[in-house]
């Protein structure tokens, strides 16, 4: 016998999302071993900075191993952790996601629960605060939203923690601010996904106590945390991390919005994250979810990119994709995006081919944008739609 939720057919695990991944896996890309594979780009991770988490651990050998000379025995990592966590990691923690929002507001490590990743974390809070039969409200496109990207704000506006606000509405003692659950994980502003280090920050005792004692369903293991705990002490190391992160992050997405820019695609202007939210409804044959899905296909299919379509988001307009470009070297987003420049020529000269107005390359290379728009007539004329030039 199997459950309900187990037969369900709504873990979307049959998602553009997911099959872009199953595609992926089945022709990595590799400079060497497979130039003309798929390049991943509907992941967001963070691999910019690992030099820096390196070198740490490069300079501090004892924080990863069980040498006479580390602080912790292996015996005290392997024997049994309650789920309150490691007081020195909780402290840590609560002191990197203060330093993140710049001290502008301090987070008690008594209220903080810890779980494996924020995937866990809103698991947990959602059994906290809803009953079978309760809707949570997301704003869409989304992937639940928390606090996760604060780390990695690269230009302004900055980021501006929910805490704050509370604060600077004298709301901090109120009802108000026990209604205030932050998620947060270290899976993208340290870039460590595999390490499942995951928490819940809230004000309402009745929450930390029930989402600690739910936490011992997604531990995270002492090992790890002791691990982190050292990292994150490190007051030196977290500054220059923040910053160096930050400002590699910013260079990258320059690069990708230039690049993209170059082959005549347009993204939306963004300040954080891993990823930039591309619009390709010029590309579309028809402005449906179909028509995402057949242009997607084309995009996995032919041009060997994985990025993730808007659908998969749940966005509410076709034509918009999620491209990640943080889980990759600069040659191979470059590599990425001269292929994507490729594919939109050789959909201009399908449009060219079948009788309409030539495209102005030479437009289509500058820096300015207005020509997309003649390039996108051309489609649309393609599919029957009225001539607007
Ligand atoms: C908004 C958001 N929340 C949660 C996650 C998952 O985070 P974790 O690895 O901590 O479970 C992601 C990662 O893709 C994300 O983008």
């Amino acid at each position: 016998m199997l459950s309900a939720k187990a037969t369900c057919n709504s873990h979307g695990q049959d998602s553009s999302y997911f099959l872009g991944w199953e595609e992926y896996e089945k022709n990595p890309y590799h400079p060497i071993d497979n130039p003309t594979g798929m390049i991943q780009m509907g992941l967001a991770e963070n691999q910019l900075s690992f030099d820096l988490l390196e070198s740490w651990l490069h300079d501090n050998p004892n924080s990863a191993s069980f040498t006479a000379q580390s602080s912790f025995s292996f015996r005290e990592i392997a024997l049994f952790q309650d789920y309150h966590g490691l007081p020195a990691f909780k402290n840590a923690l609560a002191d990197f996601m203060s330093e993140i929002r710049e001290n502008k507001v301090s987070f008690n490590p008594n209220n903080l629960v810890l779980t494996a990743g924020a995937t866990s974390a809103n698991e947990t809070l959602m059994f906290c605060l809803a009953d079978p039969g309760d809707a949570f409200l997301l704003p869409t496109p989304y992937y639940p939203g928390d606090e996760i990207y604060s780390g990695t704000v690269f230009s302004s506006p900055g980021f501006v923690s929910i805490l704050e606000v509370l604060k600077n509405k004298d709301l901090m003692n109120s009802d108000v601010a026990k209604r205030v659950h932050i998620v947060y994980s270290l899976s993208k502003d340290l870039g460590l996904p595999g390490f499942r280090i995951g928490a819940i920050y809230s004000n309402d005792n009745i929450v930390v106590s029930a989402a600690t004692k739910m936490s011992s369903f997604g531990l995270i293991s002492s090992q790890t945390q002791y691990l982190l705990s050292q990292i994150l002490s490190d007051k030196k190391f977290t500054n220059n991390y923040l910053t160096e992160n930050r400002r590699r992050l910013k260079q990258r997405h320059e690069m990708l919005e230039k690049l993209l820019q170059k082959a005549g695609i347009r993204c939306l202007k963004s300040n954080a994250g891993l990823f930039s939210w591309v619009d390709m409804r010029c590309l579309l044959s028809a402005q449906t979810f179909e028509g995402e899905m057949e242009l997607w296909k084309k995009i996995v299919y032919e041009v060997g990119l994985n990025i993730s379509p808007g659908s998969s988001c749940h966005c509410s307009e076709p034509g918009w994709f999620r491209v990640c470009f943080a889980n990759m070297s600069e040659e191979t987003l470059a590599l990425a995006m001269q292929r994507l420049s490729s594919f939109v020529d050789s959909m201009v000269k399908k449009a060219d081919r079948s009788g309409h107005r030539p495209v102005d390359r030479s437009a289509r290379r500058s820096k300015s944008l207005p020509k997309w728009g003649f390039f996108a007539v051309l489609l649309h004329r393609k599919v029957g739609e009225e001539r607007c030039v």
